[in-house]
């Protein structure tokens, strides 16, 4: 890390600092893992090294077919160039499969596929535990615009759709996934592209298989064998033959 670098935020599982260009920032990813609003914390050794590499592929992919974000280029091990946005404060959550709240929130048990997709959205405020709104809730407190409401649920199907295809082919199924948004400026006019991460920190992956948990329900539920399970995914997707030998090595 670049001691001179000024940092801009530091957040559980990334901190941001300046970029090289006005308008980028670098995203860096760091081992710390964190639940239920960090009450649980612990150190991963490697998470950061995977997720930032599988950030860097999910989004590549997106951006490849028409889904713009705001990955640049991957830095180094642990950062990548990011577009600096203006996050829209909401999670925006799709979910194909009930597990987590939706499953204990609506009584339905863990594994019931649910009838189509669905997207909630939560309000991105620590305070208050990141409660669940409605879309009247976040027009009214213009948290995001109509425009940006429609623009954002189109994404998220899209983004739904492709990642559904591309983990199943790899015999993994997206049970769930939570992303963000942020606002780009150009000329007079603003728009929302999708910002912070994709990695098994923010999506439900289940071995279509057998059922075996692969993503950060391993740590919240003391299930161990996270890192293992996160370099699966990666190992699945076909890029841990890009891993440094060390973690490879490692993480065996
Ligand atoms: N392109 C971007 N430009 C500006 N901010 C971003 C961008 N992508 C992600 N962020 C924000 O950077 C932070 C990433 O850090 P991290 O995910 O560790 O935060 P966090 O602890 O989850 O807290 P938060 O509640 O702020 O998300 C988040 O606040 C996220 O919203
Ligand atoms: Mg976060």
């Amino acid at each position: 890390m670049n001691s001179k670098r000024k940092l801009i935020y530091e957040g559980k599982a990334k901190i941001l600092y300046e970029g090289p260009e006005p308008g980028t920032l670098i995203q860096y990813f760091k081992d710390d893992a964190t639940a239920f609003n960090g009450e649980k914390k612990a150190q991963l050794e490697g998470k950061g090294v995977i997720n930032n590499r599988i950030s860097e592929f999910v989004m590549t992919r997106l951006n490849q077919i028409g889904i713009t974000n705001h990955f640049i280029k991957r830095l180094n091990l642990r950062e990548q160039l990011i577009r600096e946005v203006e996050i829209v404060p909401l999670e925006v959550v799709v979910r194909n499969v009930a597990a987590g709240s939706i499953a204990k929130r609506l009584g339905l048990e863990e594994g019931t596929p649910l009838p189509r997709s669905i997207i909630e959205f939560y309000y991105k405020k620590d305070e208050l535990n990141d409660p669940m709104v409605s879309e009247e809730h976040i027009t009214a407190f213009n948290w995001a615009t109509t425009q940006e409401m429609d623009e954002m649920l189109a994404t998220a199907i899209r983004v739904n759709d492709f990642l559904c295809g591309m983990f199943s082919a790899v015999g993994i199924t997206l049970v769930d996934f939570k992303i963000e948004f942020g606002r780009i400026y150009e000329n007079d006019f603003s728009r929302v592209i999708l910002a912070d991460e994709i990695s098994p920190d923010s999506c439900r992956l289940w071995d279509t298989a057998t059922g075996e948990k692969l993503d950060k329900d391993r740590f919240r539920r003391d299930m161990g064998n996270v890192i293992e399970s996160y370099t699966e995914v990666a190992r699945r997707l076909g890029i841990m033959k890009d891993m440094p030998t060390v973690i490879q090595g490692g993480l065996h």
